[in-house]
Order: C-alpha cells, then structure tokens, then sequence
C-alpha cells in the first residue's frame, strides 16, 4: 500500500515522503479500513515540528481518522462487519491507503455522509462531545468561551453550546468573524487583534464565565482562569500556542505563561479545571469513547452537529494541507483523498 512518511520534523516540504509499506495486520479486537480519506488535525502539525511527545518514532505514518470501509477484522470484533463503510479513530497510522484501529473506535455510518463530516465526528465531534457533555454540562444561559471557535473542535463545541441555550463567546482570528455569527456565536472575538480578556470583561462586568474551552494554553490560559465566575471550569484540551515557540527558552515562558496553581486556590475559588486527551480515552476507556462516538454520530443524524469541510488536498499535496492548517486560515476540517481506494476509482470511472 501506499503510506504517507513523516520522516523529518520541521517545514513541510521535507517533512513527508509517500512510500510503499505493508499493508498494517488487524489484531483480534482490531479491523482493517480502505481508506477513502483522512483528516488532519493540528495535533498533526504539532507532532510534525517535533512538539507532540506521544508521536512515534520517525519514520512513522500519523494521522487520527479516516473514512473508508472495513476489509478485514479480528475474531473478537462484534459490533462492526466486514463491508460496512466507517468513520474511525486511528493512533496514527491514518495517512495511509489501509489503516487498522481498535473496533471500539469505530462507527458505521451511511453510504451518502460526505468525507469531511464522516472525519470530523471521529476526532473533533468526539474531542468536543466529551469535553462539554461529559466532563462539563453546559446550562441555558451559562456564559461560554470558545477559543479557536472556527477551528474543527472549535465549530463543534459552538453547536454544542448552542444546542444547550449557551451566551458563546468565540475567538478566532479576522477573517472568520462573519463564519463565527453565522455558526450562532453572540460575541466573536478577534483575539488576534485585541485582548480577548479585555473585550469580555467589557461585556459581562465581574458576573465571569460559566466554562472556557481551552486548546491554546500559556498566557490564554491563565487570563482565561480569571475570568471565570464561582463554579466556573475551563476545559485544557491544547497548546497550539506552544507551536510559535521556536527554542527551548521560548517553550519554557510558554510554560511560565500558565501560571502557577495550588489546589486551596480551586477550593476557595470554586473553580476547576478539567483535562482531556482523547487517544488517552481510547486507549485506556474504550467503552466511554464507544459511548461517545455512538452519541456524536446520533446528533449528526438529528442535525445538531452540522460538520463544516474547510478544504479537500489529494494525497501527493500533503505539504499543502499542513502548510495550510499551520496558516492558520482554516475553517472546519481539512481533508485529505486517498486516490486508489475502490470508492475513489468508481466515483473516477
Ligand atoms: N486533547 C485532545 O484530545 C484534542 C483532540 C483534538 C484537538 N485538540 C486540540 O484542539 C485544538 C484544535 O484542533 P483542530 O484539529 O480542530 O484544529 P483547528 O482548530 O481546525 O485548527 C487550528 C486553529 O487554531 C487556531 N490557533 C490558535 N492559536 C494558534 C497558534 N498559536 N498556532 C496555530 N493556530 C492557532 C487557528 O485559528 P484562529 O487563529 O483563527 O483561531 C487555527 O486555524 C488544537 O489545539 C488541538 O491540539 C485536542
């Protein structure tokens, strides 16, 4: 099979090579997936620059989700068969023309859901469904904070928001304020532009926010923590931040940016902060992200969760699909096509 490489950490046009490989062997309680396409995420861009620590050695192939159909699967696998088309998680090992996964990973979906939704369920939906439904119920009238709210996770946790009757604020940076009051946010926020803490204090005096969610870190974090109200919580789920960092003098006042916390400040305050990795929730709670794979795909059928696909690279223009994740111009999620999958072949012919 044909496998993207990533075999150097840094820029993007040295970074990948497509190379052939065998084709990955389902263990018993895995399956096989032809993939039709896979996303990216910016934990690809951070495990490219050498920043994400759980990134295999390289040469590795990354990538967390793919869309395509199961060839194979291993003698425990009951809830998935051999021919159904699925969305999926994958730890690593996505940016390939076959991919294997945990069975707990996966979830059937309908011959007509188009490539962008069917990927970002499995990672981004997931990631945000867990954050605000499990770790976090939202209430009518809470005041919410999203950072990157265009970004994948990002378009996901304002639908959840919405859905629960939340006031949403959203930072994004300028292009992607008209997309932001479109997805229902009541106050987007140019944080490139101005001091998100600033702006929010304008509008909400001293009440403070009910929930933040955080995937940036340093100094967002830490100006983010006071602003929140008694029983307020923010949700750390990144540190894309951390990616502008270009040495380790750099990284440490990343670090520092956070700030410093005791647990009495947490009692005395009444607030919380909450962490989430999702590849941990896989891999060590298989049933909990079954539970909320099965969820997301539900709300999806409900037309709660509406995906929005950024843009589609082919398979030979990853450099393209990283350069333009890194950009920082994206919206939605960013997918890439596998050309030789029977799917792919038959739309061609
Ligand atoms: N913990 C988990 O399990 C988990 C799972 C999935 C994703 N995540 C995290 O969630 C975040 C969003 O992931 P995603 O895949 O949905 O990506 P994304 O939001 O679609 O893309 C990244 C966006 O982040 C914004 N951003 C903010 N600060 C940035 C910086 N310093 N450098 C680059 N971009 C920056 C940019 O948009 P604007 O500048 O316009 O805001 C950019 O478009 C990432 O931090 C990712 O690591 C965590």
């Amino acid at each position: 099979m044909k496998a993207i490489f990533l075999v150097k950490n840094g820029a993007t046009d040295q970074a990948f090579e497509i190379r052939e490989a065998d084709r990955p062997v389902p263990n018993a309680e895995q399956v096989l997936i032809e993939v039709e396409a896979f996303g990216l995420n910016f934990a690809d861009v951070m495990a490219r620059k050498g920043l994400y620590r759980d990134c295999p050695p390289l040469p590795a192939i990354v990538g967390y989700d793919v869309v395509g159909r199961i060839v194979e699967k291993g003698k425990d696998v009951q809830n998935v068969d051999v021919g159904q088309r699925v969305s999926a998680l994958t730890r690593f090992g996505g940016y390939a023309e076959f991919a294997v996964t945990q069975a707990s990973a996966v979830a059937p979906i309908s011959e007509s859901m188009d490539i962008g939704s069917a990927l970002a369920l499995a990672t981004q939906y997931c990631t945000a469904y867990y954050c605000a439904e499990e770790m976090s119920r939202l209430h009518p009238n809470d005041k919410v904070l999203v950072h990157a709210a265009a970004g994948g996770v990002g378009t996901a946790l304002v639908q959840i928001a919405k859905y629960r009757g939340c006031e949403i604020f959203g930072t994004a940076s300028t292009a992607k304020m008209d997309y932001l009051k479109k997805q229902g946010v009541h106050h987007p926020i140019d944080y490139r532009t101005s001091d998100f803490a600033q702006e929010i204090k304008n509008i909400i005096g001293d009440t403070g926010l009910d929930v933040i969610f955080d995937p940036i870190g340093g100094k967002y974090f830490k100006k983010g923590f006071k602003l929140l109200g008694s029983g307020g919580r923010i949700i750390s789920f990144g540190a894309s931040e951390m990616t502008n960092a270009k040495n380790i003098f750099q990284k440490l006042k990343f670090a520092k940016d956070f700030g410093i916390f005791h647990p009495v400040q947490f009692v005395m305050t009444s607030k919380s902060l909450l962490g989430v990795n999702m590849l941990r929730i896989a891999d060590d709670r298989p049933l909990v992200f079954n539970r909320v794979f099965n969820e997301v795909i539900r709300w999806y059928e409900e037309g709660i969760f509406q995906p929005v696909t950024g843009k589609i690279f082919q398979f030979d223009e990853i450099a393209k699909a990283h350069q333009y994740m890194e950009s920082r111009q994206s919206i939605g999620k960013i997918v890439v096509k596998c050309p030789h999958t029977r799917r792919n072949l038959a739309r061609k012919a």
